[in-house]
């Protein structure tokens, strides 16, 4: 495979590692590592009719994602996903909406594009076994490539994540811990037994590679919507926030090619009860204040401190986006809205981003002509 992959960068000491020995983030700075590419041979390389001539899947972009060596990819057939435009009067006025729909991915959420990468990454780094702390989603994403890869997955998940997440887990084969708290306390605990047992932790943004495989978010959305079509404002239900992250460094680099000039402007939409994420972008901080007692419905979004937040406010902000926290009410009705009124499958993290929406709406941040894309991270999970 022809990836351009040169180097791992701290964005804080701006020092520089070797993919091997597998890394996790930069210890001292306590911040996720930057994967690097030749960007200039990745100009030449990745032509428009190069790419459009390959599988319409993650190989597509295969230059400036990390995997080396076909014998360690492993894939469950994931697809690029359809992006479906919806007309609805209330939430897209004057305006367009555009819905990518990420929960037509293996186990039915976007937690797939990150585990496809890192989940080969870590394989072809030779890790045998594998641990992540997660709400549900990840945890069941992570036993499902594991199981694919013939690696051993190690999960932690609070008491309280989706029953359909841990039955999965068990059900692909992996190891599952239900502890009380919340996905923070998970780690906590999990990182102990990871340690003592070998087992390479894949937690959220403390590893360089699921991030880029989240970065496919904004490159497939750019292949199907050409620089023309793309939405100014794209709506992301954030928890650990990689799919900022991910579509940050995907403009970024679309940009280096020279394919991409304006990026959309990325919104952070939380839940009222755990909105790090948007109350540091209100307040102007450069860092997450952790928040003391995380309460939602949407599992995913009960992250009360996302790991590595400078790097997921900075991208929020160099796109000249924002943050929106968003009512529980909300995000049940807006759910039970669009699942009755388009027939298109919502996770309650999605109903998150659609009650945002309309927040963000009235506000006057986002403007009534506008081509919105709301990104629909998974399906309904009960
Ligand atoms: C369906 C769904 N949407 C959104 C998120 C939030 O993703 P992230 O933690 O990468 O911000 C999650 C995380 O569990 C999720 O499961
Ligand atoms: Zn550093």
């Amino acid at each position: 495979m022809a990836s351009l992959l040169v180097d791992l960068l701290c964005p804080s000491c701006r020092r520089s590692f070797s993919e091997v020995p597998a890394r996790t983030y930069c210890l001292e700075c306590s911040r996720t590592l930057l994967a690097r590419y030749d960007m200039e041979a990745a100009k030449e390389k990745m032509t428009r009719a190069r790419l459009r001539g390959r599988p319409g899947d993650l190989r597509r972009f295969e230059e400036i994602l990390p995997i080396r060596t076909v014998q360690a990819r492993v894939s469950l057939g994931e697809t690029e996903t359809p992006i479906v435009r919806v007309s609805d009067p209330e939430l897209a006025p004057g305006g367009e909406l555009l819905v990518k729909m990420d929960g037509y991915l293996p186990t039915g959420t976007f937690k797939a594009r990150g585990m496809a990468i890192a989940v080969s990454k870590a394989k072809e780094l030779g890790q045998r076994s594998l641990f992540v702390p997660t709400a549900g989603n990840a945890g069941a994403a992570l036993a499902a490539y594991a199981a694919r890869g013939g690696l051993r997955s190690l999960v932690y998940m609070p008491e309280g994540a989706p029953e359909s997440a841990r039955q999965q887990v068990e059900l692909y084969g992996g190891e599952l811990r239900t502890v009380p708290g919340h996905i923070g306390d998970a780690g906590r605990l999990g990182r102990e037994e990871a340690a003592r047992r070998g087992a390479f932790d894949m937690s959220t943004l403390r590893e360089p590679w699921r991030a880029e495989g989240k970065k496919t978010m904004g490159l497939e959305m750019f292949w199907a919507l050409g620089r023309e079509g793309m939405p100014s404002a794209i709506l992301y239900p954030t928890g650990g926030g990689t799919g900022l992250l991910g579509m940050h460094r995907a403009f970024s680099q679309l940009r280096e090619m020279g394919w991409l000039h304006d990026f959309p402007r990325l919104y952070a939409a939380q839940a009222e009860g755990c909105a790090p994420v948007v109350e540091a972008l209100r307040r102007g901080r450069e860092r997450i204040a952790p928040v003391a007692a995380p309460k939602t419905s949407a599992s995913g979004l009960r992250v009360p401190a996302p790991f590595s937040s400078e790097d997921i406010l900075a991208a929020v902000r160099a796109t000249k986006g924002g943050g929106v926290a968003v009512p529980e009410e909300a995000i049940e009705s807006s759910v039970r809205r669009f699942m009755g009124l388009h027939g298109l499958s919502v996770a309650r993290e999605t109903g998150a981003a659609l009650g945002g929406l309309k927040i963000l709406r009235e506000e006057g941040a986002i403007d009534r002509q506008e081509r919105v894309l709301v990104y629909y991270t998974g399906l309904w999970m009960g």
